[in-house]
């Protein structure tokens, strides 16, 4: 597998999840078209998958990789998943963890990259990598790691950006 070409990566700007990580939730910054647009049809597909595939469905643990300010991972624990989030945008962050306490969600969040995944081997049996792969510049590196931490029969869901290919 290739390194993303330079020409894609230089194009992707990742300071704004640090910048500008406090507004993933106002209603007029536009990473909030992630909740407005795009939850609402990509959460329902993961749970039907998730309710399909042969796992224990009563303590199903999950790792969204990339998780920026928790739009994702908020309708994930509101599933009744076990869910982790991780990114190395501070920033985002901090909005995350408190968004998930105003609405009394039990998620854990933590700095991290998808370079390198700070958990142990078959940790997560469904690793979530939603328009993030674009955000990478060594792919091969993060696809390792995500196989590395999914249990065996887990799965992974991955989604990018056509606009970045
Ligand atoms: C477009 S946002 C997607 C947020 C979330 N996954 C969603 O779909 O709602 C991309 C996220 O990838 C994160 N990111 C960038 N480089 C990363 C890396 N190497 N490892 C993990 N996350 C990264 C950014 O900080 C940002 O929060």
């Amino acid at each position: 597998m290739k390194r993303i070409p330079k020409r894609s990566y230089d194009r992707i700007n990742n300071k704004i999840y640090e910048e500008e990580g406090g507004r993933w939730w106002s209603a007029d910054f536009s990473l909030n078209l992630l909740r407005a647009l795009y939850n609402p049809f990509r959460v329902g597909y993961i749970k039907i998958i998730i309710e399909q595939a042969k796992i224990n469905f009563e303590k199903v643990t999950v790792l969204e990789v990339g998780c920026g300010g928790g739009i994702l991972c908020e309708e994930i624990a509101k599933m009744g998943f076990i869910t982790t989030g991780i990114d190395p945008a501070e920033q985002s962050l901090n909005t995350a963890r408190e968004h998930a306490q105003e609405n009394h969600l039990d998620i854990r969040y933590e700095k991290a990259s998808g370079e390198k995944i700070p958990y142990e081997d078959s940790s997560f049996d469904v690793i979530l990598c939603a328009m993030f792969l674009e955000h990478v510049r060594d792919l091969p590196a993060v696809i390792s790691e995500i196989s590395r931490v999914l249990k065996d029969n887990g799965i992974s869901f991955m989604t990018r950006s056509t606009e970045h290919t």
